[in-house]
């Protein structure tokens, strides 16, 4: 998509579609929309006067100009009220406009930003918002699908309407963040829509090697010997059952810059997840396709962060494998030994996540991070207590879990905390091995991370179980049924926003 910057006034713009962004409490329409108004006889007036359009979030109405102004067309898109617009909701208006003018037909659109009334002390980050929804909302998956040239409508181009040419520099910058942010949310759904077929852990591991192509990002492949040897009893087990090898990507960005901290990032990377022995049942089980949505968060993150060339130094630990029943797969009753040294019983082989998480988690010591996050789809009970809306956190540092909050909310990859208090560990107790693999019926989420907590303990530590978060049932403003790619824009923000840490 070509995206381009312009300063002019939108009356006199001839564009195949013009696009105005209006607030609902809206009374009187103003400034060049007033002049379009003008030239159409006042029909703008009209219809917002009889409430034929009304500017609720993602509501659009479309009209033709008839050569009275140069402009083809003109959308109108709601943003809601006016006192709660967010710049989620310039991002989802930003996503509405181009879906509806790509359905249309018409190959370029002209946003009018003015229109949206952006604070100028922050222009840069609700510009960003605009380029990332725009683009977000026109990603689709047709890698396996014979689509016809007819039905294959493309927007091509973009134009970002500014009547200020004080505006222009924030607007190149969000134009260039926001494109390299979309650009690795698309490969990071792309990932995880793929069947498992095509994403093997070997191929996984091939596609950390070409990101390593970067500037600045090295890629290196841990395999069975390698895992043997460095006691990796986590991901070993869970993969035993498979015809497919595990591999462990370890990717390292460095931003080389003066004092910087080493921040890691950990993904579960199980490409599918059909429970093991302990079988899922078949309903839904293809959805399990996408039980490596952390570790393609952690990959696309990653490609964003050198990208934007970032002054950290990030690692991403990618534990990648099958959970496969078999005649050689892990069995309940099992014990496992971990890299740290610890061991578990595995009561459960469907939950399996936190197996092989534990072993990149302990891993993850040898970097003496600053800060570890891990991304996981990794419990049902999350998506019970959370739903969709929310990721699942919990920690051990406030610092920490406060900044990744932050980074939820501006990205709107929203995290809410679930409580790590001690009285949950009882349920993982083992009378054979130091900790057992699942926990009693309830607080799922919670016990799952008190696992994990116990191969984090030498560092500041966030998890986000993404379980709910990491798949749409169904297409929205920005978002398409499949993959949502979240916890890409998080992580950067994260990043982005970092300072030394205490
Ligand atoms: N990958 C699943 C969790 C999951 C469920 C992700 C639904 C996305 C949507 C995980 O490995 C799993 O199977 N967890 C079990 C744990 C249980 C056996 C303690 C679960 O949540 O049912
Ligand atoms: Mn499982
Ligand atoms: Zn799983």
């Amino acid at each position: 998509m070509n995206i381009n910057i312009k300063i002019g006034t939108a009356e006199k713009e001839s564009a195949e579609m013009l696009v105005f962004y209006l607030y609902e409490d809206l009374k009187t329409v103003e400034g060049a929309l007033a002049f379009c108004d003008n030239a159409l006889n006042n029909t703008i007036t009209e219809l917002i006067k009889k409430k034929e359009f009304v500017a609720k979030l993602n509501k659009t109405i479309t009209l033709p100009t008839y050569g009275k102004i140069p402009a083809k067309r003109i959308m109108l898109a709601g943003l809601g009220k006016k006192k709660d617009v967010t710049p989620d909701k310039v991002r989802q208006a930003a996503g509405t406009t181009a879906t509806i003018t790509r359905d249309m037909g018409i190959g370029e659109v002209t946003g009018v930003i003015d229109s949206i009334n952006i604070p100028d002390s922050s222009s840069k980050e609700w510009y960003q918002a605009y380029i990332e929804g725009f683009l977000l909302a026109l990603y689709k998956f047709q890698k396996y699908k014979n689509v016809s040239s007819e039905e294959q409508k493309e927007l091509k181009e973009l134009t970002l309407l500014l009547s200020k040419k004080e505006a222009f520099k924030s607007a190149n910058e969000a134009v260039r963040h926001g494109q390299i942010i979309a650009d690795a949310v698309c490969f990071t759904r792309d990932l995880i829509n793929t069947p498992a077929q095509d994403k093997t852990p070997a191929i996984l591991a091939e596609t950390a090697k070409k990101l390593a192509k970067e500037p600045g990002i090295l890629c290196k492949i841990l395999s069975s010997p390698e895992l043997k040897k460095l006691g990796m009893g986590g991901i070993l087990g869970v993969s035993q059952g498979s015809a497919q090898p595990p591999k462990f990507i370890i990717l390292e960005y460095n931003g080389r810059a003066k004092n910087q901290d080493t921040i890691v990032f950990v993904g579960k990377g199980l490409t599918f997840d059909s429970g093991g022995i302990c079988l899922k049942q078949a309903k839904d089980m293809d959805q399990m396709k996408s039980d490596m949505s952390g570790g393609a968060a952690v990959l696309g993150a990653i490609k964003a962060i050198s990208k934007m060339k970032l002054p950290q130094h990030i690692v991403g630990l990618i534990p990648c494998t099958e959970n496969m029943p078999s005649g050689s797969a892990i069995k309940p009753g099992d014990i496992i030994r971990f890299h740290s040294g610890k061991t578990a019983e595995v009561a459960n082989t469907d939950a399996e996540g936190r197996l092989i998480l534990a072993d990149a988690l302990g891993f993850a010591e040898k970097y003496k991070p600053s800060a570890v996050i891990d991304l996981a789809t990794l419990t049902g009970s999350c998506v019970v207590a959370l739903g969709t809306a929310a990721s699942g956190m919990m920690g051990n540092n406030e610092e920490l879990k406060k900044r990744v909050k932050t980074a939820g909310e501006k990205t709107w990859e929203r995290v809410w905390e679930l409580p790590l208090w001690d009285d949950y560990q009882e349920q993982i107790k083992s009378d054979i091995a130091d900790i057992k693999n699942i926990g009693g019926p309830h607080a799922g989420a919670i016990t799952a991370a008190c696992f994990l907590s116990r191969f984090a303990e030498k560092y500041p530590w966030v998890h986000l179980d993404i379980a709910g978060t990491s798949w749409c049932e169904k297409n929205n403003a920005y978002l398409q049924k499949g993959a949502s790619g979240v916890g890409v824009r998080l992580l950067v923000q994260l990043v982005q926003n970092w300072i030394r840490f205490p």
